[in-house]
């Protein structure tokens, strides 16, 4: 699918964002879990790129950690002032200088995008093309540049603020993203002026640039709920929407049922198998792997959790970072599972707390049974065996170990290890006296009735 060129992508990260009224700058946040930025980083190099550049604000320690983090390989390159998107692009002139065949621009601010249209503006570049650019019918153009054509071939973008009434009419508009011949880049950017409304270096001038020096520029047009991009906190909301959306059906149509789709919430990475049924209202944060046949009842939370096959989870059930539920295991209502492996078989049912531990194969956690693994500086951990019975409303206290098939007496405070196949009960024993109630209410009586 993609061209056997290099290929260079510039991703624009410069942008403040103050529409988001924000301590944080706008492409550090997230849609499904991954911020804009981490989106576009994703679909540049899934698009195939081999070297990435990325241009930050200045001052932008968190921006630069986010790069890192993404995309260790790749360069930064600060604009230190904002005098628009060609003369951010050439911020990175340093890593422009002629050695890619391809040169992609992206927005990060901009995180649906797929890597299969970014292959296809690299693709458009085939035979000799100096400049691709991606366009959208707009449902409502203002502010947009706009696609001048000329029997269907691009002529020039123009700014909204430079267009005038005829060019405003048009509905093809410009998305922003642009992959450049990798050989004429420069000298294209370099031409680039900034005699417009805003007096400001256009990337979009990079078309008519082209053109100009002999080269031939093409447009590509995407869907606009691909490109929209995020301003304010209202678009970031309409990107989730879009995300979401595009998940489950792909979730679905990989083999997944989905009783309410709409009401269900995926991460960027939900990893979820075949034949797998997922009830209404649940939410995947990130890390999350389900295995086939496995059952996501309503109202469940997972994160960072692997479900292994045909393990039923849920109602209401929480899995945490590191919850590892081995093949057939049953986790079920108000139970949550921090750290922890649950070995094959073992059913974990109700009112539960299970942190930092391994529960063995086979083994049955009573409701109401709570790991006591955190003493207010340390994490401790807690092993039941295989076939291991806890009792219910029992309390497991860290370091602990349950020998295998041993049982728990309910109600137990369980504070020393238990050898396999031992009983272990450690609370009140019980005690009664015959007639202490009927004597009890009678004295009582009398003394009510003397006052
Ligand atoms: C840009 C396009 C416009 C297009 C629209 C799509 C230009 C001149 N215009 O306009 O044709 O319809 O996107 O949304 O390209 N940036 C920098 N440094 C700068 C200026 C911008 O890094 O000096 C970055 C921004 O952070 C952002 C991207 O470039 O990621 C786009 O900039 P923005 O100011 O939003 O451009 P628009 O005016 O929306
Ligand atoms: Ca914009």
């Amino acid at each position: 699918m993609q061209p056997a060129r290099t290929c260079l992508a510039i991703v624009l990260a410069a942008g403040e964002g103050t529409r988001m009224k924000s301590a944080r700058p706008k492409v550090l946040h997230e849609v499904a879990g991954r911020s804009l930025l981490g989106h576009a980083l994703a679909a540049v190099t899934a698009a195939g790129a081999d070297a990435l550049a990325v241009v930050i604000g200045p001052d932008r320690p968190d921006v630069a950690a986010e790069v890192k983090k993404h995309a260790p390989h790749a360069a930064i390159f600060v604009q230190s002032e904002r005098k628009g998107t060609a003369h951010a692009v050439l911020a990175a002139r340093e890593s422009l200088a002629g050695k890619h065949e391809d040169v992609l621009v992206a927005f990060a601010d901009t995180p649906l995008v797929r890597p299969e249209t970014f292959a296809g503006l690299r693709k458009a570049l085939d035979g000799g093309v100096g400049v691709a650019a991606l366009g959208f019918e707009a449902r409502d153009p203002a502010g947009y540049g706009r696609f001048v054509t000329q029997d269907g071939v691009l002529q020039e973008i123009v700014e909204h603020k430079d267009a005038d009434e005829a060019t405003r009419a048009i509905t093809l508009c410009n998305a922003g993203l642009m992959a450049l011949d990798g050989g004429k880049a420069l000298a294209i950017l370099d031409a680039i002026g900034c005699a417009n409304a805003q007096n400001e270096y256009y990337l979009t001038d990079a078309v008519a640039v082209a053109r100009a020096q002999g080269l031939k520029a093409v447009a590509r047009v995407a869907p606009e709920t691909e490109v929209q991009g995020v301003n304010d906190r209202a678009q970031l909301a309409a990107v989730e929407a879009d995300f979401q959306r595009r998940k489950r059906r792909e979730v679905m149509l990989a083999g997944a049922t989905l009783v309410a789709p709409e009401t269900v919430f995926f991460s960027h990475d939900t990893v979820i198998g075949r034949d797998v049924l997922i009830e209404p209202n649940v939410v995947f944060g990130p890390g999350v792997k389900v295995a086939d046949n496995a059952v996501i009842h309503a109202f469940s939370h997972l994160e960072g959790a692997s479900v292994g096959p045909s393990v039923s989870i849920g109602p209401y059930a929480r899995l945490r970072p590191g919850a590892e539920l081995a093949k057939g295991a049953r986790v079920g209502n108000f139970v949550e599972i921090k750290a922890a492996a649950i070995g094959e078989g073992a059913k974990v049912n109700h009112l539960t707390y299970i942190g930092d531990a391994e529960i063995g194969a086979n083994a049955n956690i009573g409701a109401g049974t709570i790991t006591c693994n955190y003493d207010g500086f340390f994490k401790a951990k807690t092993i039941v065996g295989e076939g291991a019975f806890v009792g219910s409303n029992s309390a497991l206290v860290a370091p602990v170990t349950i020998g295998a098939g041993a049982y728990v007496g309910s109600g137990s405070v369980i504070t020393r290890d238990v050898k396999p196949d031992a009983l272990a009960v450690a609370r009140g024993r019980q005690m009664e006296r015959e007639g202490w109630a009927s004597a009890f209410r009678a004295a009582a009586q009398a003394r009510k009735a003397r006052q």
